[in-house]
């Protein structure tokens, strides 16, 4: 039987990793303006750490995540970062070095979803969580820096920013009595996830993908007319922030987003181009003011978001390309491979991208190959080219050749290569 990749997980070939590059160095560059600092955390954890915090009746939970027993531990491979990060935080004590921390990730995470376009079962996110501060200002920043590296950074529009609030913890719980009071005299029409969700998690009706709860959610009460003072301060004054920075938002009240952990601050940049059908949430975040207590830290509260890189790169102009030799080195007998690689050597010592033909054959096939990999000169050494202590140097953009002294052919070329225009043939530089 013939291996081909696990369903749901995907190659990344280098033409299409240049991309991959250029919206990870992007992200980086933009996000370190805003004080953000990486944290690289595991990609194995105690399934528990998961559980209890994403939630029990979540999706990703019941249904998606990958669990495996191995030398006594209950082990999950991660199906987002916020958790692994927050229980990073909380064991280094980071809280006594620092009264706030913005930490940034990128990396691969694993949910055992139904792959379709833009859904994945191995797929990336970049990501951002800052802690110790409560304020609306942190809210509002936050959904500021998504938006301008989005637009500026990596040149992507018709992106909605979809905004509510969850309340904290005494509002979430009048929500969910209003909620059960809403659906119960509905339950035969909810689908059976919905039914038996029902009284655990009712908010979880609210995103569920089934049209049947889609319609039984449509009079569902709003949170936002359940939201105690403390709770409705904080989100006007995420919006006054949002107004003066000129971000543009739409309030969704029924948006709850699919982890347990929110508390305030709820949002999605969605877009609205059509390309990734169901799959348009590029990104998604909010507060989680109660997750670094609940995992045995202080009272710390913290706000994030991650954004699907792949989801990003669908929208991201710019073609998929790989960077290109400026040197193309064809050594055109055994006796000359070995001069062709310390040339090569010490081009790259000069920070030259080379490549040395090490097939040996005929010049023909080197040109051919120098000429697809869109390299700029091509050096040929032949055993006349050795007697005679020089290399033949080919322009092959311009059809032009000449010849270098093979002793300063490193120092000669090296700035060859660098420069804009090339001089004509016979005047080395
Ligand atoms: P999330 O909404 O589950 O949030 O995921 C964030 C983003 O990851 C989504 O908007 C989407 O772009 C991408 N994504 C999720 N699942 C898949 C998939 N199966 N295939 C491709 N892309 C996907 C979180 O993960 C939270 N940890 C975000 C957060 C950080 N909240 C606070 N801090």
């Amino acid at each position: 039987m013939e291996l081909r990749a696990v369903k749901g997980m995907n190659d990344i070939l280098p033409d299409e990793a240049a991309r991959w590059q250029r919206l990870e160095q992007a992200f980086r560059e933009h996000v370190a303006r805003y004080g953000y600092d990486e944290v690289r955390t595991p990609i194995l954890e105690h399934t528990a750490l998961f559980s209890r915090q994403i939630g029990e009746t979540t999706d990703v939970v019941e249904k998606e995540m990958y669990s495996f027993a191995r030398h006594g531990d209950e082990l999950t491979v991660r199906p987002e970062g916020t958790a692994g990060a927050a229980r990073a935080y909380v064991e280094h004590k980071t809280h006594t070095k620092e009264p706030v921390s913005r930490w940034y990730y990128l990396g691969p995470m694993f949910r055992g979803e139904r792959p379709a376009k833009g859904r994945y079962r191995q797929f990336y996110q970049a990501g951002c969580e800052l802690y110790g501060d409560a304020g609306p200002l942190a809210d509002a920043e936050m959904i500021e820096m998504i938006l301008s590296l989005l637009s500026t950074g990596l040149g992507i529009g018709n992106i909605e920013v979809r905004l509510n609030s969850l309340g904290a913890s005494g509002t979430r719980a009048r929500y969910r009595d209003a909620l059960v009071a809403y659906f119960t005299p509905m339950k035969d029409k909810l689908s059976e996830d919905s039914q038996r969700r029902l009284e655990k998690n009712p908010l979880r009706i609210l995103d569920s993908k089934d049209p049947r709860d889609r319609e039984a959610s449509k009079g569902a009460p709003s949170i936002l007319e359940l939201l105690d003072e403390a709770d409705a301060a904080h989100f006007a004054g995420v919006r006054r922030h949002l107004d003066a920075l000129d971000v543009r938002y739409v309030v969704d009240p029924t948006l709850v987003r699919g982890l347990d952990y929110y508390t305030r601050t709820l949002f999605e940049f969605v877009t609205t181009t059509g390309d990734l059908g169901a799959q348009s949430t590029v990104v998604g975040g909010g507060r989680y003011d109660n997750m670094v207590e609940g995992l045995g830290g202080p009272s710390v509260p913290a706000i994030g978001f991650a954004m699907g890189i792949e989801r990003l790169l669908t929208l991201m102009p710019g073609e998929a390309s790989r960077e290109r030799p400026a040197i193309y080195v064809a050594p055109l007998s055994d006796a000359c491979t070995s001069r062709a690689l310390v040339l090569g050597r010490d081009l790259r010592a000069r920070g030259v991208r080379v490549e040395v033909d090490g097939r040996g054959g005929r010049l023909k096939a080197m040109l051919r190959r120098a000429d697809s990999l869109g390299a700029k000169l091509c050096v040929i050494l032949g055993d006349g080219e050795l007697e005679r202590g020089i290399v033949s140097v080919k322009e092959l953009a311009a059809h032009k050749q000449d010849e270098v002294p093979l002793a300063d052919a490193a120092d000669v070329l090296a700035a060859r290569a660098r420069a804009e225009v090339s001089p004509p043939p016979g005047e080395a530089r």
